[in-house]
């Protein structure tokens, strides 16, 4: 290899070879060959709990050393950017161990188990002067892109409502395991899955001010581990309601909830205007419905993807061909890469995440004490 190219890699270490970790890989593999980027990335490390998971996820994923020690992952001379797939409750320590490194950290949503956490990896990170992204992948999708511009432009007049839902059916069977997603510090279906269509109501509407909301336990015991007969309580939500206030004064309303039976993917949101309004569903991730027209024409129109909303134009040139769900996290790999190399800021960094994880937090505490809360620096 000669120095050019050698300048021209960014060492890659990733932690974590589960379903996002395997998503991460397969974004690093592929973005150089999609993305005119100034870098091309190269696996160097993967880590995961144990030596021999590592090392078959390494084989697998194309990763030149493995290793069952993350701290060893991030003190890697090699590596440049740490990717975090692990459970939540490490992001803070893995973050911030490789903020101290000087790496820049890519990290799974959400960010942290509490606000506080964080907010402390928020203010380390920019102390530092570290590049960060945080793993909400939905709003790289570029029918979600048009929709916040048609939003902007005021084709659908003045915004006067929001629902928001991200409704999924892994945890609707009673016998569905626990799992760190159960475990308190994994925060239930409001953090799980709740923390994306807040992302996306921030994206789309600014930042929300206040919440009403309604956290509930569907069934208050599962199996401690995939098909035993013992249980133990469960003490986190299945499903969260919530009223909502953003900032520019638009009330709305938002739906988090794990045992959606017979919902796969329904991250939706419709944000209705004084003329038009625009409806979307990840399930069909490739079409924005648009409000508009008059008498007999009046309706909704489906506008489908295509390379007149880029960057889908990297990825095909024909119209109708459609991304998918590892494409979102393509898109944000490129994004990332881009602020490593230019040393701008990625979003949703950590601390766009941090804000998200306040307005999680505001939802249970306000189901706790049965009324409308603020939420805690959402704003800043
Ligand atoms: N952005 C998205 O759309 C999306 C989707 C799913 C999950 N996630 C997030 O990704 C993270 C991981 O979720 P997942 O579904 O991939 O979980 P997973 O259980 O499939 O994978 C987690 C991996 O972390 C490894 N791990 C656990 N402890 C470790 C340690 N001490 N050192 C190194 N590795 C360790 C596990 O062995 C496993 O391989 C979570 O934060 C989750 O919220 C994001």
């Amino acid at each position: 290899m000669t120095e050019q190219n050698k300048r021209e890699c960014v060492g890659i270490g990733l932690i974590g070879a589960g379903f996002m970790g395997r998503c991460h890989a397969n974004a690093f593999t592929s973005v150089s060959g999609l993305f005119d980027l100034p870098v091309t990335p190269d696996k160097q490390v993967l880590a995961d709990h144990s030596a021999d998971v590592a090392a078959s996820g390494a084989r697998a994923l194309g990763f030149a050393r493995s290793t069952d020690d993350w701290r060893a992952l991030v003190a890697d001379a090699a590596v440049d950017i740490v990717a975090i797939t692990a459970p939540n409750v490490l992001h803070e320590p893995m973050a911030l161990a490789a903020i101290a490194a000087g790496k820049t950290v890519y990290c799974e949503k959400p960010l942290s188990t509490t606000a506080e956490s964080a907010l402390k990896m928020t203010l380390a990170a920019e102390a530092a002067g570290a590049v960060t992204c945080v793993g909400f992948n939905f709003l790289r999708n570029p029918m979600v892109h048009l929709a916040r511009d048609i939003i902007a432009s005021g084709e659908i007049g003045e915004v006067t409502g929001f629902r928001g839902r991200h409704a999924e059916n892994y945890m609707a069977d009673p016998m569905a395991p626990h799992s760190f997603r159960t475990d308190p510090q994994g925060g239930g279906a409001v953090a799980d899955i709740g923390s994306h269509i807040i992302s996306m109501a921030r994206f789309l509407l600014g930042p929300i001010d206040e919440v009403n909301a309604d956290c509930r336990t569907l069934y208050p015991r599962r199996p401690v581990k995939p098909g035993s007969l013992d249980t133990k309580p469960v003490e986190v939500d299945d499903m969260t309601h919530a009223l909502l206030r953003f900032s520019s004064g638009v009330s709305g309303s938002l739906e988090a909830n794990w045992a959606a039976t017979g919902r796969t993917m329904d991250l939706s949101f419709e944000v209705t205007g004084s003329k038009g309004a625009v409806a979307f569903t990840q399930e069909r991730m490739n079409e924005l419905q648009l409000y508009g027209g008059s008498g007999k024409q009046a309706g909704f129109r489906r506008i489908e993807s295509g390379p007149l909303h880029p960057p889908y134009g990297r990825f095909c040139p024909a119209p109708g061909h459609h991304l998918g769900f590892n494409d979102l996290k393509v898109i944000e790999v490129a994004d990332l890469l881009i602020a490593h190399t230019e040393g701008g800021r990625c979003y949703p960094d950590f601390r766009e995440a941090w804000q998200v994880q306040c307005v999680v937090e505001a939802m249970q505490a306000s189901s706790k004490e049965r009324c409308w809360l603020k939420v805690d620096g959402a704003a800043s």
